[in-house]
């Protein structure tokens, strides 16, 4: 590996960290050589994973549990984590939701519950672990946005808002840290196949909708956010802040 990829001596916090996306990239770092945490709020579940990233990896994993939605737990999970890694050099602010439905039946309490996950849980972690960057002088924030917070698509209307709100936050964030060493970046993920799109992969028309619009033909794994994770959060991309990085198989260049 290069060297300017390694991360070895470094940390990372990684809400949402449990499975999915969350749980590849957490191991991807640890991977790199960090020692990691990981955060979400299903405490068997998060536990099991601690251990099977720990054992996969040997690296650090330490399972924190936490709803990024509440202020108190996230500044508790915060202070936790840098407690038990000592500081926190990489942020991986992932935790994300969806529920779908068109504009006309995605109900208040849906939409609002979207934002508070996706946007108000990232800006709640987001301030507290760049609180603790800034006074140290460095660290790569790298926020969970999505193909959808670029182009629109029919039956999202919450998802989208939410998505497109994390790649403006990014950019102002990355403004704020800027001269502080902190460098903050969006993930813009396309399709991959993970829990969250269980209701796209079991209706046989909706899979189809997708594929035929994924000019790479097929789902992303998990695992191919790897190299993308592990370049934003290291040396690698020292020149990079502000920015979208979009790893979608081609969905949004048509
Ligand atoms: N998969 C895709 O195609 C795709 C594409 C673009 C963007 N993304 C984004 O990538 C991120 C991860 O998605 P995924 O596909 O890996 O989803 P996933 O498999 O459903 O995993 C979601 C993770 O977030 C945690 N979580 C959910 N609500 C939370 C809360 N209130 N507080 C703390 N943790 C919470 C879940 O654990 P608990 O339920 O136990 O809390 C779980 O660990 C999301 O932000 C998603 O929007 C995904």
């Amino acid at each position: 590996m290069l060297h300017e990829f390694s991360l070895d001596g470094r940390t990372a916090l990684v809400t949402g960290g449990s499975k999915g996306l969350g749980y590849a990239m957490a191991r991807a770092l640890a991977r790199a050589g960090a020692d990691v945490a990981i955060a979400s709020r299903h405490v068997e579940e998060l536990k099991a994973a601690a251990e099977r990233l720990a054992a996969e990896t040997k690296r650090r994993c330490e399972p924190i549990v936490c709803d990024v939605t509440r202020g108190d737990e996230v500044d508790g999970m915060v202070a936790e984590a840098i407690r038990r890694l000592r500081h926190i050099d990489v942020l991986v602010n992932n935790a994300g939701i969806n529920i779908r439905n068109v504009t006309f039946d995605q109900t208040e309490e849906e939409f609002r519950r979207i934002l508070d996950v996706n946007l108000v849980g990232l800006f709640l972690v987001g301030r507290a672990v760049g609180r603790h960057m800034v006074e140290r002088g460095s660290g790569s924030v790298i926020n969970l946005a999505s193909m959808l917070g670029l182009v629109g698509l029919a039956g999202r209307p919450g998802y989208t808002a939410s998505k497109g709100a994390v790649i403006q936050l990014t950019r102002t964030m990355a403004l704020e840290w800027a001269s502080r060493g902190v460098r903050v970046n969006a993930l813009c993920p396309g399709p991959f196949l993970t829990e969250i799109n269980t209701p796209v992969l079991n209706n046989p028309e909706a899979n189809r909708f997708f594929i035929e619009r994924i000019p790479l033909g097929r789902w992303g794994q998990p695992d191919e956010l790897a190299g993308a994770v592990v370049f934003l959060a290291s040396d690698a991309s020292s020149f990079m802040t502000g920015a979208s990085l979009v790893i979608d198989g081609g969905w949004t260049a048509q």
